[in-house]
């Protein structure tokens, strides 16, 4: 199956999309998890994309859509995989259509994942992540075991992403209202989009999606 997670900074895609991909076996394509790995490893793609990420701004369409081109073709993705992250413009909405329509397939279902801005705005501030695996923790909400240390590599210590510092958590949510939330009419318009609130325990929010998932998938 082939699933595509919509909503907001910090709303829980990759939190959730972790889970549902370990859950059922697919990969999970976060695109700007693979940019932070360019921009940790300074490939050419990091240097042209962490300024434009430090600011809080879009990477350029076509580069996001080579990048899921290659990404796709990998036998892991055949099956099914959930995307994080990406499509985050109609134009790349519109050429993942296209890519998948090659080979007879489309998206499945489209999660949109919904929370209140100022609950946004709190979770990232407080979020930490593992320079590892890239499990995301919250000093606030999901706090890790051992005070700055992953649980499952206590050698790492949590780093604050580069991106979550309050100006630029204002300007991503600026960005994503102007250019991604179009999207949500998008997939409602094709008869793919499955609204779930992100809001409660991260494992409340699981099982919504799941149930909504299934609902959703079960005529199908
Ligand atoms: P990306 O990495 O995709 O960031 P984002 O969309 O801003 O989303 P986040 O990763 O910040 O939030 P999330 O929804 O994953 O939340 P999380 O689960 O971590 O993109 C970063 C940048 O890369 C972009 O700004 C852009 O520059 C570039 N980029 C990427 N893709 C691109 C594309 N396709 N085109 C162009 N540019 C692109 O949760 C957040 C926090 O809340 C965590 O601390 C977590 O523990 C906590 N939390 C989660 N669930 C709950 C809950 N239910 N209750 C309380 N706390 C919770
Ligand atoms: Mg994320």
């Amino acid at each position: 199956m082939r699933i595509v997670l919509l909503g907001p900074p910090g709303v829980g895609k990759g939190t959730q999309g972790r889970r549902l991909a370990v859950d059922r076996g697919w990969p999970l394509i976060s695109t700007g998890e693979v940019l932070r790995e360019a921009v940790a490893r300074a490939t050419p793609l990091g240097l042209e994309a962490r300024q434009i990420m430090a600011a809080g701004q879009l990477v350029p369409d076509d580069i996001m859509i080579g990048l899921v081109r290659e990404r796709m073709a990998e036998s892991d993705a055949a099956a099914g995989f959930v995307l994080d992250g990406f499509p985050r413009t109609v134009p790349q909405a519109e050429a993942l259509d296209a890519m998948l329509a090659e080979r007879g397939r489309a998206v499945d279902v489209a999660l949109a994942l919904t929370a209140p801005e100022e609950e946004l705005v709190r979770r990232l501030s407080a979020r930490r992540e593992c320079p590892v695996c890239k499990r995301a923790y919250n000093l606030v909400s999901a706090p890790p075991s051992v005070m700055d240390r992953c649980d499952d590599h206590p050698q790492a210590a949590l780093i604050q992403r580069a991106d979550d510092e309050e100006g630029t958590i204002r300007k991503r949510l600026e960005v994503y209202h102007a250019q991604t939330r179009p999207l949500v009419d998008y997939y409602r318009t094709r008869g793919r989009l499955v609204e779930v609130p992100g809001t409660g325990t991260s494992d409340l929010v699981y099982d919504r999606l799941r149930q909504a998932l299934g609902a959703a998938v079960g005529g199908r």
